[in-house]
């Protein structure tokens, strides 16, 4: 019989939830650990990450200048002891993931190389040609297998969290290839889950990042933070939101309008295409208002210009650009321009944890995109994510393993047993036993998508955010005559999709309802009613919190050490 009683439960496979499972496992071989993911960890939305991985490792860097650039580009939302803590541990992520055999880019040196991205003021990206996601993600997996404590749950669907006593105990989950359910008890949980971008219509997210680990939190009354502040990335392909990494830009990559203009020096001329991502997403659509734009079949998009790298250059540097643009725009990028525009990337916001990933419910913590504990404010800058999952992976892993190590016995099995009941009860008697009717899991899917693509984009205003934070409760609403046409239970994407739908739902929710009452413009949040960052009255955190109709936003202190905030001037 599979093993159902755990130290620790992680929930997600990719960077932060292997990293957080490596620390734990290397603290103690005693421990044991279940990997709980609803795709094979391969599959984890890591693997797409493109560009870079960010630490200091050369002498012309500084921990206080990597600490300063995270707090600038944050517009000062930052936490600043927790971007201290990040930047001092990133260059070890970097040198163990060496030792591990990740394959970094190298210098005619022999040094690791490292290169330019957006709103850093020196060369600080570390990077495995433009397939960075994908080289560590391996790079993980592969040192995981090595400790046979770390049991797998592939292709499991974590649908609640299991409450003790006021602490959480493990998860209930839907193992998708059997059909079955099982509570798998944990003496700690840790959420890894990654983010929320398929709650929009236009984005870089895979179709798995439908913010499960920020709605099993939120539901269980754990806050989510800065919800509002959700990132564009400037240079996707229009039509399928693939992502054209920042390190085109970064090795010399210019964005230029239909009159050949390279319109960042209108902007920025102090970093042009190197600036911060919520300035280079609002640049963009200031250029298609104005009418500079080029016209496509899948609307206006700014012109990515690589041809003056050259083609070695650009095969040698950034060869999956080459690759993306070839497959899926069917036009050489040594030759021609990219189509690009901004689209739906990352979320700044997600579960409140203090700086080992801890949150406020005994023994639950959440780490990556899943997680907001600050370091990336209103604006995150590219490449810190990457070292975020790798530096709070291994923080949390430790500490959640501490916590279990601690609590002298497994959870109550009585209380796992009820809480499976419960969730067999709503999930397959409920949810697979509604017919299906007028509502669909697609049609309410593609109108939140809309909703949030066109009320809580990259401007936005009172009117249309109250108009969202309404539409999204008629949505909830409607949800309930959601039903399902595939009554099998074995590999059932209806009724994941519907799940999926359900979490996006209350995330959603979260981030209009926090974008609505944050009457300021501040990094990715840009207000088009009020203009300016108002420090006197927002210089806080949002908290949102679950309540039976809407969330009830609160806020919390920022934390500042060093650096106090300033004009964020580039
Ligand atoms: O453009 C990129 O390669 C994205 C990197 C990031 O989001 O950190």
């Amino acid at each position: 019989m599979e093993r159902t009683a755990f130290d620790l439960v992680i929930v997600g496979g990719g960077a932060a939830g292997l990293r957080a499972a490596i620390a734990a496992a290397e603290l103690d071989p005693d421990l044991t650990i279940a990997l709980v993911s609803k795709v094979y960890p391969m599959r984890s939305h890591t693997v797409s990450a493109e560009g870079g991985t960010a630490a200091v490792l050369r002498d012309y860097d500084s921990f206080d200048l990597h600490a300063q650039d995270t707090i600038k580009g944050s517009d000062f939302l930052a936490d600043q002891d927790a971007v201290e803590y990040f930047v001092a541990h990133c260059p070890q992520e970097i040198i163990r993931l060496e030792h591990w055999g990740c394959p970094w880019s190298r210098d005619e040196d022999g040094r690791v190389s490292q290169r330019a991205f957006g709103g850093m003021s020196v060369k600080r990206t570390v990077y495995a040609a433009d397939k960075v996601g994908f080289h560590i993600l391996h790079t993980l997996f592969q040192t995981s297998m090595k400790y046979e404590q770390i049991h797998r749950f592939d292709e499991s669907f974590v649908t609640s969290l299991i409450l003790d006593g006021g602490a959480c105990t493990g998860v209930v989950a839907m193992n998708l290839r059997t059909g079955t359910m099982a509570a798998i008890q944990g003496k700690a949980t840790i959420l890894a889950t990654g983010g929320c971008g398929r709650v929009y219509e236009f984005t870089t997210n895979g179709f798995i990042k439908t913010g499960d680990g920020m709605a099993l939190a939120y539901r269980a009354g754990v806050p989510l933070k800065d919800m509002e502040m959700v990132q564009f990335h400037p240079t996707c392909l229009p039509g399928t939101g693939i992502l054209i990494t920042e390190a085109a830009r970064g090795e010399g990559g210019v964005l230029v309008n239909k009159e050949g203009e390279r319109y960042m020096q209108r902007y920025l001329p102090g970093k042009m295409e190197l600036g911060p991502r919520d300035i280079l997403s609002r640049a963009m659509i200031q250029e298609i208002k104005a009418g500079r734009a080029f016209e496509g079949p899948y609307g206006p998009y700014l012109g990515l210009d690589l041809r003056h790298l050259g083609e070695k250059r650009i095969n040698e540097r950034i060869p999956m650009v080459r690759e993306l643009a070839e497959k899926y725009m069917g036009l050489d990028p040594v030759h021609e321009l990219i189509p690009v525009r901004p689209g739906q990337h990352y979320i700044m916001g997600g579960v409140s944890t203090g700086l080992k990933g801890e949150t406020a419910l005994p023994g639950l913590y959440a780490v990556g995109e899943t997680a907001c504990v600050s370091i990336n404010g209103a604006n995150r800058l590219g490449s810190n994510s990457l070292s975020e999952c790798l530096v709070f992976g291994a923080a949390c892993g430790l500490a959640a393993a501490e916590f279990a190590k601690k609590r002298p016995s497994y959870p109550r099995g009585a209380t796992a047993r009820e809480a499976l009941r419960k969730e067999e009860a709503r999930v397959f008697d409920g949810l697979l036993g509604r017919e299906r009717g007028k509502e669909t899991v697609a049609g309410i899917r593609v109108e939140m998508q809309q909703l949030m693509e066109r009320d809580v984009g990259i401007f936005r205003e009172e009117s249309a955010l109250a108009d969202a934070c309404g539409m999204l409760a008629k949505l909830r609403d409607r949800f309930a005559a959601v039903g399902l046409a595939d009554k099998d239970r074995v590999f059932n994407t209806e009724l994941t999709a519907v799940l999926e739908l359900d979490f996006m739902l209350d995330v959603a929710a979260t981030i209009a309802h926090s974008a609505r009452d944050r009457h300021e413009s501040r990094g990715a949040h840009s207000r088009t009613d009020f203009p300016q960052r108002d420090d006197a009255n927002f210089l806080k955190h949002t908290l949102a919190f679950r309540t039976d109709g809407a969330p009830r936003i609160d806020y919390l202190p920022v934390k500042i050490t060093k650096w106090q905030p300033a004009e964020r001037k580039y």
